[in-house]
């Protein structure tokens, strides 16, 4: 396990509201905290009281090359700490806007979970929608802040999947933090466009 306080080109954000209940995701968590090089935020048992601590965070951001966002989908979307996580740490002037640049360059990795198959991310399935849909605002928020979106790793139908199924996922999944940044599909990956925040659309007085 690396020192928490050593920087790592790998940070892995671990958000599972109750780890008892997991199956997918704990699994994943200590399969990032059993790889060398990467620091795991377990996000919950972190920051309990939601009080969630900027600097630090943004220092760990600071030292990573891959940002991993690792959480079952709930809502269609991130857990709510995670969501407060994005909120406070991402903020402006440090992460986007004018003259922001601490993350540019950098790779954010979503890695998640659902309780639905593939089968029903599908117009004619009871989630109405592939699930690339729900992906834009993961997608936007790495534009936004100059960071590359790499294909996100989805593991569907968590509670039904074979057993050998969620082991292979695993063993992907800790194969892949090893070898970051040596992915072949990132060659082809272009580089992120750039977005500008134009002033007139942040609240007044603030730069
Ligand atoms: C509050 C809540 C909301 C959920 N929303 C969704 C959802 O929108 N789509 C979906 O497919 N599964 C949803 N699920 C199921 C979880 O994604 C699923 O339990 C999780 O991915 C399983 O991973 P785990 O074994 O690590 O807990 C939800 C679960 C909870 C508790």
């Amino acid at each position: 396990m690396v020192n928490e306080n050593q920087p790592s080109p790998i940070y892995v954000i671990a958000a599972h509201p109750n780890w008892r209940d997991s199956r997918v995701n704990r699994q994943l968590h200590t399969a990032a905290t059993t790889t060398a090089g990467v620091s795991v935020c377990d996000l919950y048992e972190t920051y309990p009281d939601y009080a969630i601590e900027i600097q630090a965070e943004q220092a760990k951001l600071e030292a990573a090359q891959l940002v991993v966002l690792m959480h079952p989908v709930q809502w269609y979307s991130m857990p709510a700490l995670l969501k407060l996580w994005v909120d406070e740490v991402l903020s402006y002037g440090w992460a986007y806007g004018q003259g922001a640049s601490a993350l540019k360059g950098k790779d954010l990795w979503l890695v998640a979970s659902t309780g639905g198959a593939e089968s029903s991310h599908h117009p004619q399935g009871y989630n109405r929608y592939f699930f690339d849909a729900f992906l834009p605002p993961y997608e936007q928020t790495a534009a936004l802040c100059g960071m590359r979106f790499l294909p996100p790793m989805v593991l569907h139908g968590a509670h039904s999947a074979p057993a050998a199924l969620v082991a292979e996922h695993v063993s992907t999944f800790r194969e892949r933090l090893q070898t970051y940044p040596h992915w072949p599909e990132l060659d082809d990956l272009a580089d992120c466009v750039a977005c500008e925040v134009p002033e007139q659309d942040r609240p007044a007085g603030e730069h």
